[in-house]
């Protein structure tokens, strides 16, 4: 599949290469690519600009920051947008280090600005790490989506198996509302982060058993 990654840094970086691992043909969109084309850490990837990703990409992803993302994803022309899946992994922040969309969500925020595309938010929950090797945890995590239109949520499924996400850790939250959970998790991410020294872990849904 093709694939447009919206951003270059710790996200963008990690799922390309994870996806390109899995035979998917992706590329990198960069505000200035040909600045960007120096730096050590792109080595090795395509890099182009952001409408060309989104021209290039069957599926276009974003991992630019989420104060920015509207922005950032409006160069796109329209037309490469309409009807494609939009996996949405983007959180914001503050200069302060709040959230920059309390009482709602960037996944829904772009679902509105791009209403012909069909969003879907994943992988918000993990670090860019974890992201791609959720197998290098010491037990099954759960990886959460929300997204208004199935289909699309089955193509993301099928791109989160590839990452190494199995079935069973794949958790479907409902419509593009239920971003907001994904996104406000990011406080309690942070302080679970503090207080076990690490970005790399992550969480798992433990429904209760029968009870005798
Ligand atoms: N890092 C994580 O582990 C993690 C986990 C879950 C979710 N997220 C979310 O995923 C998104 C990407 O995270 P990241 O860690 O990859 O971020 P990052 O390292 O800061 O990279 C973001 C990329 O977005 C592009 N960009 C576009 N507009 C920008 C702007 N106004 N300011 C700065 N960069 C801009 C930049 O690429 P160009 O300069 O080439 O255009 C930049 O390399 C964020 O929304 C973050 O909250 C991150």
């Amino acid at each position: 599949m093709r694939i447009g990654l919206v951003g270059t840094g710790n996200v963008a970086r990690a799922l390309a290469t994870g996806w390109s691992r899995a035979g998917h043909d992706v590329v990198l969109g960069s505000r200035s690519p040909k600045e960007r084309a120096e730096a050590a850490e792109l080595k090795g990837f395509t890099l182009v600009g952001v409408a060309e990703a989104g021209a290039h990409g069957e599926v276009v992803v974003n991992a630019t920051p989420g104060t920015a993302s509207v922005d950032v994803l409006k160069v796109i022309d329209a037309a490469d947008l309409a009807g494609k899946v939009l996996v949405d992994i983007g959180v914001g922040f503050t200069e302060g280090g709040d959230l920059s969309h309390p009482n709602y969500s960037l996944g829904e925020e772009i679902q509105a600005a791009f209403p012909e595309a069909r969003v879907v938010k994943t992988l918000a929950t993990v670090d860019a790490v974890v992201m791609t090797s959720p197998e290098s945890l010491e037990g099954p995590a759960t990886i959460f989506l929300s997204g208004d239109d199935d289909a699309a949520k089955t193509v993301t499924k099928g791109l989160l198996t590839d990452l190494g996400w199995p079935d069973a850790s794949q958790l479907d939250l409902g419509g593009i509302g239920t971003a907001r959970g994904q996104e406000h998790f990011a406080l309690l991410f942070v302080g679970v982060a503090q207080a076990i020294g690490s970005y790399e872990f992550g969480i798992r849904v433990v429904p209760q058993g029968t009870v005798a």
